[in-house]
């Protein structure tokens, strides 16, 4: 296969972001992030618990902010010409409200970086890491949350004069599922009412966010991104199917039908139709946004069943270790047909925006051995993956780019640094970057032919 197939305009690109990649915590004014908090223990009496994995920190990453020119250059040689990467909030807005200017001048620095090369940078606004004195305030739970964001938005918008695409949220699901209802990601608040409150503003966030970039510059594309699974029942009985349809909505379809206009999809979720989604359900009309392109990101499969033991939805989720043995170093499902699937779905709404696949990618324990990592399972990962995004293209979606998940290995949230999802592995102690196989076939891949 080679990328010719996929037209001559295709986007193609690498994606990282700020928090994962760039170490320099504190570094040139730079505030403490969400997520800096959440990598600390939890002292509790005389004990003290670690969220992350093996007691990892997000502030020990990939060294991005010091090696960002040369990591450019990298994506440059395997062939990539777009550049997707996020702004860190609190380099810009340390507590929320007062500029950093060396944050807006690193920044700078990697935008031009990218253009000097010829690659086009994508832009995330928010991917995860709300300043900590922003969290102090309710963070996601409170209303003013639109208000500080537009600062710090409009702030990027006048000074990155020469980004052309910006995206307003990362994955909405996941850091409002994770961060504020288990409680397993940055800020660890848990709990219907925040979870609620969290969604709600995250998708007044990005309907307002979309109109106050528009009326800076009418021709910057602006879109934002979903994280989107593949849900299966767990066989086509009519009560698996239902658990299906439950999880799907609260998911996937929460999060994005807003959007398009089309409401919450509550009637699924009858069980919670209570005091919160009465009061969000009054605003739904507000959220419609027409978006320049939807960024899709998919990794996997989840399949369900129903459990009359489970008191609230009766769903029970099967894990994929007990079905499978094709996992990742996540322990998802390797199931390249997901993909497809997920942007048919995705086409059925027929909101005529166009599709970009912002991240899509494996995680595996790679080893180095003589300088060199043979990572033959990303690479076939990538091939399945792109035949699907083909096939789906072929059909006459309308998906006009796709972004390999990630550029270098990083820190993946609450895993820590083991599971690694890079062309480009880091040695985390000495930050010593190498190619992968999957990076130098990606460079034949994207090459001439
Ligand atoms: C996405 C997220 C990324 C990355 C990836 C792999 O949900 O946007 O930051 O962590 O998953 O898990």
């Amino acid at each position: 296969m080679h990328s010719n197939l996929f037209g001559e305009h295709f986007y193609w690109g690498a994606s990282i972001s700020a928090a994962q990649t760039e170490s320099a915590a504190l570094l040139d004014g730079k505030g403490l992030s969400i997520w800096d908090d959440f990598c600390e223990p939890k002292k509790k009496f005389f004990l003290s618990k670690h969220r992350i994995k093996n007691k990892h920190h997000i502030q020990e990453s990939s060294d991005f902010y010091f090696h960002y020119e040369a990591d450019i250059l990298r994506l440059k040689q395997l062939g990539f010409k777009h550049f997707r990467f996020s702004i860190a909030w609190s380099r810009i807005y340390p507590d929320g409200e007062t500029l950093n200017p060396s944050g807006i001048d690193f920044y700078k620095k990697v935008i031009d970086t990218c253009l000097k090369n010829n690659i086009e940078p994508w832009v995330t606004l928010y991917h995860w890491d709300l300043p900590a004195t922003l969290e102090k305030k309710g963070g996601w739970t409170n209303p003013e949350i639109i208000n500080w964001f537009e600062l710090f938005a409009t702030t990027c918008i006048h000074s990155f004069k020469e980004v052309k695409h910006w995206m307003i949220l990362n994955e909405p699901s996941v850091f409002v599922g994770a961060g504020y209802f288990f409680g397993i990601h940055a800020p660890g608040k848990k709990g219907f009412e925040n979870f609620i409150k969290a969604m709600h503003h995250a998708n007044l966030c990005i309907h307002h966010i979309f109109k106050v970039i528009k009326n800076i510059n009418p021709d910057l594309k602006v879109g934002s991104t979903f994280s989107f699974t593949h849900i299966e029942g767990l066989n086509q009985d009519v009560k698996h199917q239902k658990a299906a349809e439950i999880a799907d909505t609260l998911i996937n379809r929460l999060f994005f039908e807003p959007i398009l206009g089309l409401g919450y999809p509550t009637e699924q979720l009858k069980i919670f139709n209570k005091k919160y989604f009465n009061l969000i359900k009054k605003e739904e009309e507000l959220l419609k946004t027409p978006l320049d392109f939807i960024g899709i990101q998919n990794y996997t499969r989840e399949v369900f069943k129903h459990n009359p033991f489970n008191p609230f939805l009766k769903i029970k989720q099967i894990e994929a270790h007990k079905r499978t043995s094709e996992l990742t170093a996540m322990n998802w499902e390797i199931h390249p047909p997901s993909i497809y699937e997920v942007l048919k779905k995705i086409n059925n709404y027929q909101s005529n925006i166009p599709i970009i696949v912002t991240e899509n990618g494996i995680a595996l324990n790679d080893q180095i051995n003589d300088n060199s990592i043979q990572d033959s399972q990303r690479i076939a990962f990538y091939q399945s993956h792109l035949e699907q995004v083909l096939k789906a293209k072929n059909e006459g979606i309308d998906i006009q780019g796709y972004f390999a998940w990630s550029l270098l290995d990083n820190f993946e949230w609450a895993e820590g640094y083991y599971p690694r999802f890079g062309l480009i592995h880091v040695d985390f102690e000495t930050k010593h970057r190498t190619i992968k196989e999957s990076g130098h076939w990606f460079r034949e891949f994207l090459g001439e032919t």
